[in-house]
């Protein structure tokens, strides 16, 4: 949620900037900005509202210097516009400022340290520039010294750079809970919030930890801690190719990725099967597990959805019981734990505050914690006590498509691997790598036929303003899922239901042409959803069946390969991916980046 990126050191900062925002883009696209001071007197502060694209027009060319910060928002406190767009800057226009993320106590520290001054923006994150104003303008404390007192007066998060104006050869660099990457390059150094931005200038940086405070500048970074402590760090890799983050041929980024998923699954074969089909897991990790007696499955929207399923592997292949939690719920409603719980935390970017927030509380209870993530360096990885990488490749729709079913796939891989530790029949007996590979060529044949699913969406989904997606066991977990992928790019209104609450209440909205997309690919239920087919064609709605070759009838109009049922949701997922794509190009939305959101949510 928001994206920052800074540089010192360059002679194309604005190039860099810009840039580096358009990579982040995906983290928030409703205003931005950028500060260029070229070390010799000259300054230059553009905001825009929208997207990059009206920044990059904005700029002219005498905008350049050695230092610049650039900000992408994504509005928490104040609506999109120039006021509020960052960088933020002091009265006295001394100190420039990029943040994201939220200070939770703005209003406390305006009414007690800021009474009179005068602030030109509704955010939280002005109060932050303006403290170290008025701390050194007022107090004669150094910049640093200000910003260190400032940082101990907020509640929040942060992820911020501050520019002394009268200090042009360094960058303020501080972070707690949001996260923030320090590039180390070859003519200068950068900062970011996710190493996209500046992955063609270096492959090494420096991790900030929570409360703490950077100096960096051309030549060297001076790590600390808020009280001042130098912290010695040593640098990280992290490779991010130039393929993995363009579009290369396609037109937009989603369809990219949900045509990506094929080789996905072969790639997750390869990482985390040996060429005999054998899972190779940590067995540190598998211990770990093996010792659990009841699974916590906790994350956000489509992880939570991918969670669902995960639950049944487990069940199903290892025998531990498995609960499914909202990670924003979770957090401030405990349930009673059983005796010996082990925490999975699934979240494609690693930086989801609302599942942040749940592993600070298991760690503090010293519960084992795992993370399965895209993001090999993100914040869940390094601080729970294993992580699993997804292995898919950066996913910069916001609309989570390879990620989702990734995460069903490593999840396999583990259910199998315990199942296997633990001597679980089923799990010995289970051939995941074969099932994989099916799961990869049924998914190849559903994305080679785009024509189809473009017809499929506009002759079912058509002008339609609300839709239902059904289905009972594991196709109720995906009919969550293709729900929230359709209402969330297209913004037709979509519930996925399980097929038999629907007479419960939900089927009064049943109407004439009313879109209901049902999954059957559960043998022991499919003739119960028929039955609810059936109730809701009599009410005029427009029904597309999508089934399994052991389930299908004549009038089914898709019919999937035979997976194992639990691995069914990677072809009906896929299924819910091209609906959802097909019928928001249709209505002439903005598929990559719908409105409202941010790829990664790093805000409670
Ligand atoms: C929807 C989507 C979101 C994310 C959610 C959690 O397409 O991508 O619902 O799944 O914001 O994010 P992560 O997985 O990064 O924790």
């Amino acid at each position: 949620m928001c994206g920052i990126v800074g540089a010192i050191g360059y002679d194309e900062t604005t190039e860099i900037l810009l840039k580096g925002l358009e990579r982040l883009e995906y983290r928030g696209y409703d205003s931005a900005g950028l500060y260029v001071n070229d070390q010799t007197g000259h300054d230059y502060l553009v905001k825009t509202v929208g997207k990059i694209a009206a920044l990059r027009a904005a700029v002219d060319q005498q905008v350049n210097g050695q230092l610049g910060i650039a900000h992408t928002r994504w509005a928490t406190h104040g609506q999109p516009s120039e006021a509020n767009a960052h960088p933020q800057f002091s009265t006295s226009q001394r100190f420039y400022l990029v943040h994201n993320g939220v200070i939770s106590n703005f209003t406390e520290l305006k009414q007690q340290y800021l009474p009179t001054t005068d602030f030109v923006s509704q955010t939280d994150t002005e109060v932050l520039v303006q403290l170290v104003a008025k701390f050194v303008e007022q107090e004669q404390l150094s910049t640093l010294a200000a910003l260190q007192k400032t940082l101990q007066l907020v509640n929040g998060s942060y992820a911020l750079i501050l520019v002394d104006r009268q200090q042009p050869d360094r960058l303020y660099v501080a972070k707690n809970k949001s996260p923030l990457l320090i590039g180390l390059g070859q003519q200068g150094n950068l900062v970011t919030s996710d190493a996209l931005a500046t992955y063609d200038l270096t492959d090494q940086y420096l991790e900030l930890h929570d409360q703490e405070i950077a100096i960096v500048t051309a030549e060297q970074v001076q790590l600390m801690n808020l009280q001042g402590v130098s912290q010695v760090r040593e640098a990280i890799t992290i490779n991010v190719t130039a393929g993995e983050v363009s579009k290369g041929a396609y037109p937009t980024f989603m369809l990219k990725e949900i045509d990506e998923q094929p080789a996905v699954m072969r790639r997750i074969s390869q990482e985390y099967l040996t060429t005999s089909g054998q899972p190779q897991i940590e067995p540190k990790l598998l211990q770990t597990l093996a010792q659990a007696d009841r699974l916590y499955f906790v994350a956000a929207g489509t992880s939570y959805h991918a969670s669902l399923v995960g639950k049944r592997l487990f069940e199903k292949y290892t025998q531990i019981p498995a609960e499914v939690g909202v990670a924003s719920e979770f957090g401030y409603h405990w349930p009673i734990l059983s005796q010996q719980p082990v925490f999975i935390f699934l979240s494609q970017s690693g930086e989801t505050a609302d599942s942040r927030q749940v592993l600070i509380e298991a760690k503090r209870r010293h519960l084992p914690t795992l993370v399965i993530t895209n993001v090999a360096n993100s914040t869940l990885a390094r601080e729970s006590d294993y992580s699993l990488v997804l292995h898919a490749g950066p996913e910069i729709a916001v609309a989570s498509t390879k990620a989702y079913t990734a995460q069903i796939a490593v999840e396999a891989v583990l259910a199998k691997a315990l199942g296997e530790y633990l001597a679980i029949p089923a799990a010995l007996a289970w051939d995941l790598q074969m099932q994989l590979s099916l799961a990869a060529n049924g998914m190849a044949t559903l994305v080679d036929d785009k024509q189809g699913w473009a017809d499929l969406a506009a002759n079912f989904l058509g002008a339609s303003q609300d839709a239902f997606y059904l289905g009972r066991g594991i196709d109720y977990d995906v009919s969550l899922e293709a729900a929230l992928k359709l209402k969330e790019i297209s913004y037709v209104h979509t519930e996925g239901f399980a097929a038999g609450e629907l007479k419960h209440g939900t089927i009064a909205l049943i109407e004439q042409d009313v879109p209901v997309i049902t999954f059957i690919t559960e043998r022991t239920t499919a003739s119960h959803t028929r039955g609810n087919v059936q109730e809701v064609l009599a009410r005029g709605a427009q029904v597309l069946v999508i089934a399994s070759e052991a389930c299908q009838q004549a009038t089914d109009q898709i019919v999937l390969p035979e997976l194992t049922p639990e691995l069914m949701p990677l072809l009906t997922g896929v299924c819910g991916q091209l609906l959802a794509y097909y019928a928001t190009l249709q209505r002439g939305l903005n598929v990559d980046q719908p409105r409202n959101l941010a790829k990664s949510v790093t805000v409670e």
